[in-house]
């Protein structure tokens, strides 16, 4: 069976400034959390590899985009590193405006769309220090650089987006230790969270203030579905509560310019209390997203929470997770696999969100010890085509059923570096040798070559 996509579909791939550059304390970038993290704490890090062991896409760029183009991208995500751009938060890079111009440049001559992400976990280590996202000064130091990135860019990049998954660094870093600050705090997760989704609102502002003629804006989401345990109404209130706080406490002030009322309630009953102005309460409501990203890996199932657990450390009162027995599992990583989640998603964008435009700005399987399927050289990984087409297959009956959908990102090209997980789990629709940088197309590459050429999905 064929499946046809709309026309100018967006094929390609998402990546990360800090997941892929390398040169990371070079061409005067400063240090971000992550250069710090692994100087402090090398055991921390799987194979005690840091971020300067990455792709080296800073210097690889060029021949990088002609692999893009050798698996068919009309487009590619990547980040700014804001660390490399405005090392000092005041004076602009040049070494670093000539290599984001140089590759955008060189992506639109290609007829590889950039979309340009501004923040993607890499918080300048100076920010860090007076409290990262904690801090209401650094919401105005976001605003400075959002405007340099689009007054410096804007005449070459017109997709932009604010933050990549700004739900990851408050659930890793105060509600666990895979993010600094790596404590457990829900009261500061939820100020640091608050104040995220603030830094959003006013990079849109300064979005629209930049006027970027066919410009549009907006924010990728990791989103996960939420499915309750059994049909009772303790179990599908908890998967209620779930869903609000993983998916909604970002997406509803971002497309709808407020906050759900679960949250509201739940913050109430627990006496926890964030501070705001109503300045910040008219940027939320007025500055709303022109798009949306959605990162798609798995689901969330969830169970009626334990009412003795502490909520000031977690979520266990109202929610806890619980395996689904009839789970595919992904047997390289160990995450759910369900495509169905992603028809789900887009239904409800589709019906709660006024049909938002979208697209999946990341999908995909991560597998550890990929080297065993390597055959004649090639990584034979009919798992991820397999991972991949039944994504697509419910997408599109999505998109015939009406939802908004511009296109499909897979994560990602190349295999690169991943934050305290280094290379486990790998992704790329290229194998990268860690010896030597070689890059090799896998089998999934020339599948994905054919996918996006021909716009069609042949089952
Ligand atoms: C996504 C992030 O959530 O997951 C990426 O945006 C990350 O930055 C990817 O690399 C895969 O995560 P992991 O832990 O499997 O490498």
């Amino acid at each position: 069976m064929t499946k046809e996509f709309p026309k100018g579909f967006l094929w390609g791939a998402a990546a990360s400034a800090q997941q892929l550059e390398g040169a990371s304390s070079e061409a005067k970038k400063a240090k971000t959390v992550w250069d710090y993290w692994y100087a402090k704490e090398p055991d921390k890090f799987y194979q005690k590899r840091g971020p300067e062991h990455t792709s080296n896409f800073y210097y690889r760029y060029k021949e990088d985009i002609v692999l893009m183009k050798n698996v068919g991208f009309n487009s590619f995500r990547t980040s700014i590193s804001w660390a490399r751009l405005i090392p000092d938060g005041k004076k602009v890079n040049k070494e670093a405006v000539s290599f984001y111009r140089d590759l955008f440049e060189r992506l639109n001559k290609e007829g590889i769309k950039p979309i340009a992400n501004l923040f993607h976990f890499d918080m300048p280590l100076r920010l860090h220090k007076i409290g990262g996202w904690e801090n209401k000064e650094v919401l105005e130091e976001f605003y400075y650089y959002a405007k340099v990135a689009f007054e410096t860019f804007g005449d070459l990049v017109f997709d932009w987006v604010t933050f990549n998954e700004p739900i990851v660094p408050i659930e890793m870093g105060y509600l666990n230790d895979k993010h600094l600050p790596g404590i457990w705090d829900m009261e500061r997760a939820m100020q640091a969270g608050f104040n995220t989704m603030v830094a959003h609102k006013k990079a849109v502002k300064a979005f629209k203030e930049a006027n970027i003629e066919g410009g549009k804006i907006g924010i990728i989401l990791n989103l996960t579905p939420s499915y309750p345990k059994g049909e009772n109404v303790e179990d599908i209130r908890a998967a209620e509560i779930a869903d609000a706080f993983f998916n909604k406490s970002f997406l509803d002030p971002a497309v709808l310019g407020r906050y759900p009322r679960v949250i509201r309630d739940v913050l109430k009953t627990e006496g926890i209390k964030v501070n705001y102005s109503q300045e910040e309460l008219d940027l939320i409501k007025n500055y709303k997203v022109d798009f949306l990203g959605v990162n798609y890996y798995q689901p969330r199932r969830v169970q009626k929470g334990d009412s003795k657990s502490n909520f000031k450390q977690g979520f266990e009162k109202y929610f806890r997770s619980y395996k689904w027995p009839k789970a595919k599992m992904n047997p390289h990583r160990g995450w759910e696999i369900y495509e169905k989640g992603i028809y789900d998603i887009a239904i409800n964008l589709r019906d709660c969100y006024s049909n938002i435009p979208w697209f999946v700005a990341e999908n995909g399987m991560g597998v550890e010890g990929e080297e065993k399927f390597i055959k004649n050289g090639m990584v034979m990984d009919d798992y991820r085509i397999e991972f991949m087409s039944e994504h697509l297959t419910w997408l599109h009956k999505a998109i015939q059923e009406g939802s908004n959908c511009f296109g499909y990102h897979v994560w990602t090209f190349i295999d690169n570096w991943s934050w305290l997980n280094e290379y486990k789990n790998r992704y790329g629709l290229y194998r990268v040798d860690l010896l030597n940088q070689k890059r090799t197309i896998k089998k999934s590459g020339r599948w994905f070559y054919n996918l996006a050429t021909t716009n069609k999905l042949i089952e």
